[in-house]
C-alpha cells in the first residue's frame, strides 16, 4: 500500500523533529500577546452531520441555527465549520466548484449569514475553510483551463505536455495511480496531490494568488473572523518537476511541501488580507521540523498565527494504541518550543481522525464517560488554542463498520484499492481501516433518543451510530455527571483562569507510566493539573513543597489528595489550585 497522508506525516515528523532539542526551560509569554484566537476554545462543526433542518438527510445552516444556544451553553468561543461551498462533493466539500457559492444542501447566503451573526450575538466567532491547494474539477478555471493552453485559466493549474512524454512520477494522497491524470483535448497531464478530481492550483501564479485572497477578502467582508487554510503545506511546489527518488513520499512534505516560496505568499496573504481585516489564519500541517513551524507562526514574520501539526494525532493510528509516555513526550517537544514564541493548536481529533475516546480513550460502557471527560480536562488545561470536535464533548465513539461496502469516504476505498493491488491481508486491513478511518467521525450528531437521534426526520446520509439512544445531548444535559457538563466546566473554567491559556507548562512524575500530571504557573497563579490514563487505581507522592489546595474540577466526587499522596481512580481528572 502507498503510505497514506498519515502514516508519511508521522514519519516525517519523527526523522524531522526528533533531531531537534527542545528547549530545556518553559517560560510564562506576556499576556500582553493576548488574542482571542489563543483565548478561546474551538469548536468544530462537520456541517453534513450536525443537525438537518428540513429532512433531506444531510445538516445544513437552519440546524445549527437551531443550535446556537446549544453551542453557546458550551462555553466555546469560537467555531471552525468544514467546506459548505459548491462542491460536486467527491471529498465532502474539499473539492470546491465555486468558492463564493453555497451548496444548496446547507441551505442560503441568507442562512449563512444569519448564523454568522446568530453566532456574533452570543460572542462565537467563526473560522472559514479555505480549500485552495486544489479547486474541484468542475470549478469553472478548470472547466476553462482544461480545453486550451492559451485559455486564460490555464496557468491557474500544473500540466505537464504529453509531447515531453510521461511525467515524472508523483505521489498522490488519494489516487492508488499517481498524481497526474491525462486530458485529451489539450494533450496533457494535471497534477493533483489529492483525488483526481483535485487538480492542485498553481500558487505559482500571482493572478491565482490573487484570486484566492479576493475570494477570502469576500468572507472577511461577510464577517468570518479566521481561516484555516486546507492543505496549505502542498501549495508550493518545484514546478520543474525534477524526478524525485525511489521511495520518496516516505518524506512527502520535504518534496512536495513548504518550498520556501510559500513564506513569501504567506506574507502576501498576510498583507492583502489577515491585517486590513483583522482575521486570523491556521494552516493545516505545519511543515517537516519545529523550525518549520516556527517559521510559519512566528509573529514578527507576519504569516499565520497558529501551527496546527499532526503529531499529536499521528500517535494513535493502530488499534494497538498509544504509550502513554510518548504522549507526554510529544506534548512537552511542542510545549516547550513554543513557549517564548508562536502558537498551537491542541487537539486529538477532527474530521479527518476516529473518534476521541476511541483512540486515546476507553469507549467501553464502563469507562467511556470517565475517559472522554479526562481527555477533555486534559485538552483544555494545555498551553494552546484547543480544538474540540462536535460530538467529543459527548463522548460520541466510532461506529462498526467491518466490511468496504459500508465506506463512502474516498480516502478509505483508495487505501482499500492500494492494499489490493498490493496483496496486503485484507482482513487485517479492514481491521485497522474498522478503528481508524476518518468515517468514525461522521456519523450524525447525537442529539436525543428519538429516531435517527433527532438528527433528521428523513434518511441520514450516513448511518446514526446505534448507541444513540443511551449516548445522546438530551440525556447528558440532565445528567450534572455527564462528559457534556464536565465539558462545559471545563470550558468556563478555562475562560476565567488566564494561566490555562499563557502559564508555563510543566511536567511531573515524569516516568509514571499511569499518570499525567502537570503544572500551570503564571504569576501567583498556580494550578496542578493529574489525570489518570489507566483503566486502574493509580497513586503516587507529589513532589517535596508542592502543596494541593482547592479542587476546581474534578470528574469523581473523592478527592484524589492525601497529604502528598495521591491516588486517582480509573480516568479520574483533577484540577487543584497549588498553595
Ligand atoms: C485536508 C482535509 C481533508 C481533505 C483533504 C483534501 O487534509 O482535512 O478532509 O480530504 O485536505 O482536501
Amino acid at each position: 500500500m502507498k503510505a497514506s497522508i498519515i502514516t508519511i506525516l508521522c514519519l516525517f515528523i519523527l526523522i524531522g523533529c526528533t533531531s531537534e532539542k527542545p528547549k530545556e526551560e518553559t517560560t510564562t509569554p506576556m499576556a500582553t500577546n493576548s488574542d482571542w484566537w489563543k483565548e478561546g476554545t474551538l469548536y468544530q462543526i462537520y456541517p453534513q452531520s450536525f443537525k438537518d433542518s428540513d429532512g433531506d438527510g444531510f445538516g445544513d445552516f437552519r440546524g445549527i441555527i437551531e443550535e446556537l444556544d446549544y453551542l453557546e451553553s458550551l462555553g466555546i468561543t469560537a467555531v471552525w465549520m468544514n467546506p459548505f461551498f459548491e462542491s460536486p462533493m467527491v471529498d465532502n466539500g474539499y473539492d470546491v466548484a465555486d468558492y463564493r457559492a453555497i451548496n444548496p444542501r446547507y441551505g442560503t447566503m441568507a442562512d449563512f449569514e444569519e448564523m454568522l451573526n446568530g453566532m456574533r450575538d452570543r460572542g462565537i466567532k467563526f473560522v472559514l475553510d479555505v480549500v485552495v491547494n486544489h479547486s474541484s474539477d468542475q470549478h469553472m478555471w478548470f472547466q476553462e483551463a482544461r480545453k486550451s493552453r492559451d485559455s486564460q485559466y490555464r496557468d491557474y493549474y500544473h500540466w505537464w505536455p504529453a509531447e515531453k512524454g510521461e511525467p515524472p512520477y508523483r505521489f498522490s494522497l488519494f489516487d492508488p495511480e499517481g498524481g497526474w491524470d491525462y486530458v485529451e483535448e489539450t494533450d496533457s497531464y494535471y497534477l493533483h496531490t489529492f483525488a483526481e478530481q483535485q487538480p492542485d492550483l498553481n500558487w505559482e501564479n500571482p493572478k491565482l494568488r490573487q484570486e484566492v485572497y479576493d475570494i477570502m477578502k469576500f468572507w472577511a467582508e461577510k464577517g468570518v473572523n479566521g481561516f484555516r487554510m486546507d492543505a496549505f503545506q502542498f501549495a508550493s511546489k518545484d514546478i520543474t518537476y525534477p524526478e524525485f527518488p525511489e521511495g520518496y513520499e516516505k518524506d512527502f512534505i520535504k518534496y512536495h511541501g513548504l518550498r520556501p516560496a510559500l513564506h513569501d505568499y504567506l506574507k502576501e496573504m498576510y498583507k492583502e488580507v489577515m491585517e486590513p481585516y483583522d482575521v486570523f489564519a491556521v494552516a493545516e500541517g505545519s511543515g517537516s521540523t519545529l523550525q518549520d513551524a516556527h517559521d510559519l507562526v512566528d509573529a514578527d514574520r507576519k504569516e499565520l498565527q497558529v501551527a496546527y501539526h499532526f503529531e499529536y494525532v499521528d500517535m494513535a493510528r493502530t488499534p494497538a494504541g498509544y504509550e502513554l509516555s510518548q504522549f507526554k513526550k510529544v506534548f512537552s517537544k511542542w510545549d516547550s518550543a513554543f513557549a517564548e514564541n508562536g502558537w498551537v493548536a491542541i487537539f486529538l481529533s477532527n474530521h479527518d481522525n476516529a473518534r476521541l475516546v476511541n483512540r486515546f480513550g476507553n469507549p467501553s460502557p464502563e469507562f467511556r464517560t470517565v475517559s472522554t471527560q479526562m481527555l477533555n480536562t486534559f485538552l483544555l488545561s494545555m498551553r494552546g488554542t484547543p480544538y474540540t470536535y462536535y460530538g467529543d464533548e459527548l463522548g460520541m465513539t466510532n461506529i462498526d463498520m467491518p466490511t468496504i461496502e459500508e465506506y463512502v469516504d474516498i480516502d478509505a476505498i483508495g487505501k482499500y484499492k492500494s492494499a489490493m493491488a498490493k496483496g496486503e491481508d485484507m482482513k487485517e486491513f479492514m481491521k485497522v481501516l474498522n478503528y481508524s478511518s476518518r468515517e468514525n467521525a461522521r456519523t450524525p450528531m447525537q442529539w436525543d433518543s428519538t429516531t435517527n437521534a433527532g438528527f433528521t426526520t428523513g434518511k441520514p446520509w450516513k448511518k446514526v451510530n446505534p448507541n444513540y439512544k443511551e449516548l445522546n445531548v438530551a440525556a447528558q444535559d440532565a445528567d450534572p455527571n455527564s462528559v457534556l457538563n464536565h465539558f462545559r466546566k471545563m470550558a468556563h473554567l478555562r475562560k476565567g483562569n488566564l494561566v490555562l491559556v499563557y502559564g508555563a507548562y510543566d511536567i511531573i512524575l515524569d516516568d509514571h507510566e499511569q499518570i499525567h500530571a502537570y503544572t500551570r504557573i503564571q504569576g501567583d497563579e498556580k494550578l496542578l493539573v493529574l489525570l489518570n490514563f489507566s483503566d486502574s487505581d493509580a497513586t503516587a507522592n507529589l513532589p517535596e513543597g508542592l502543596m494541593p489546595g482547592e479542587i476546581l474540577i474534578n470528574n469523581y466526587a473523592s478527592s484524589p489528595v492525601d497529604g502528598d499522596a495521591v491516588t486517582l481512580k480509573p480516568y479520574q481528572a483533577v484540577i487543584l489550585k497549588i498553595n
